[in-house]
């Protein structure tokens, strides 16, 4: 939601952090008592997650937008015979997966079309390993758990994903054992820095993360920071017009995840952040953005986990950027809402950017020509929000647009306020 405040033209914000908010509600439900979550997302991926923990027995007010949410935990007890239905959120499957995987089943897991094609082995083997049963392909939606006593586990996780990182901390949090996790690169700590506020014991070196289940989960207040993924797109709108300056307040500013900000700042947006302080354990700012010319850059495979759902709007910015832009280890994009490796490069080119998927790589040729064509989003909200940003510059249709409210109500009219201050 884009709200300019009286007296300060230019100031925007966007709704709430779509990963606190998940696991908010979730140590909410897991707690015995009221909490109180402060501007969270109400989009339909947050929905999704407070659909499922009502399933198992939480009270949980109306999710919506700028509304206080209270949630009445019961330590998560009703799960036997629970159906959830996770619709398009993977955040919600696997974080459940782990959260649940010490009670008892039957508990049965599915979500829409999109999500019923994402991976899932990566958190249900170790899951396994910890004690759950699971009946039906463990690596694909639907598929029914049995949980039960855990065990310790200490997982090498393939991929640096931090909704495996958070299902395997939840799994130790909820079934009381230690659990350690190491991934490749690091990726969001927001699990990390929720737990640690609540006592609990992490010890992070490097990539690994151990947590002892030294804390309680109790019930708490949390104030959410704006999304700093929503962000990206009114920072992209803002980047390519052409006059004004645009400021989106109170944004996360979590280092693991404005890795964004870096590559702009390479490609040499002008961007200044202020106001910086603390939310909920959590780095927040304001995001000044003026109108800049931008050129190519080339962002590594390590930078990824730090900007994994801003690639498509890089994408976009960099068919506007002069030069040829590359982006490297980007594996991961292909199980996401859709393939979006894939996806990017064939709407690219199909509104006239010279484009290409190269193994796990993504190539982009800048241009100033008019664009002009058909985007095909797979109902993939952050390809109809990026390619929404690029359609300002260009006669471009977008199949599905609508599907920007799986992470960000009010995109259209947030998008509208920037275009109108950045000409
Ligand atoms: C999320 C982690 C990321 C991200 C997703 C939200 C989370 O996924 O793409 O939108 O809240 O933990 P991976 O950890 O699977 O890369």
């Amino acid at each position: 939601m884009s709200t300019p405040r009286a007296g300060s033209h230019g100031t925007h914000r966007v709704p709430g952090d779509k990963s606190i908010t998940h696991r908010a509600l979730m140590l909410a439900a897991l707690a015995n008592g009221r909490s109180s979550i402060i501007r969270p997302l109400s989009s339909l991926d947050a929905r999704s997650t407070a659909a499922a923990l009502r399933a198992t027995g939480a009270d949980i007010s109306p999710l919506r937008e700028g509304a206080t949410v209270t949630v009445q935990g019961r330590g998560i007890r009703q799960t036997a015979g629970a159906i959830l239905d996770c619709g398009n959120s993977g955040t919600t499957v696997r974080l459940l997966l782990g959260l649940l995987a010490g009670r008892p089943g039957p508990i049965r897991f599915t979500g829409d079309r999109s999500l019923r094609r994402r991976p899932m082995k990566r958190v249900t083997e170790p899951l396994g390993l910890m004690g759950a049963r699971f009946e039906g392909d463990p690596d694909r939606l639907p598929l029914v758990m049995y949980g039960g006593p855990l065990k310790p586990l200490s997982w090498d996780s393939p991929v640096a994903s931090a909704q495996v990182k958070s299902a395997l901390l939840l799994a130790g949090v909820s079934g009381g054992v230690p659990v350690s996790v190491r991934e490749p690169v690091r990726s969001r700590d927001h699990t990390e820095r929720m737990l640690a506020s609540f006592g609990y014991q992490l010890d992070i070196r490097d990539n690994t993360v151990r947590m002892e289940p030294t804390g309680n989960v109790t019930p708490f207040e949390i104030t959410v920071p704006g999304d700093p993924s929503s962000a990206a797109f009114l920072v992209g709108a803002a980047l390519l017009g052409s006059r004004g300056e645009a400021t989106i307040i109170e944004v996360g500013l979590n280092p693991t995840r404005t890795g964004f900000l870096s590559v702009l700042a390479r490609m040499g947006a002008n961007i200044a952040t202020s106001n910086l302080r603390t939310m909920a354990g959590e780095p927040i700012g304001d995001i000044a953005v003026k109108p800049s010319r931008l050129h190519a850059a080339a962002v590594t495979s390590e930078e990824v986990p730090s900007l994994v759902d801003e690639v498509p709007i890089l994408a976009c910015l960099a068919a506007r950027a002069e030069g040829e832009s590359r982006f490297d280890g980007l594996a991961e994009l292909r199980h996401k809402e859709s393939d979006r490796l894939a996806l990017l490069a064939h709407n690219l080119r199909a509104i006239g950017v010279e484009a290409a998927a190269e193994g796990d790589s993504l190539v982009v040729v800048g241009t100033d020509r008019p664009l002009r064509g058909m985007v095909r989003t797979d109902g993939d909200h952050r390809i109809a929000m990026a390619f929404s940003v690029l359609a300002r510059s260009g006669r471009i249709v977008i199949d599905d647009p609508e599907c920007a409210a799986v992470s960000f109500p009010g995109f259209r009219a947030a998008l509208t306020a920037i275009e109108e201050e950045c000409g």
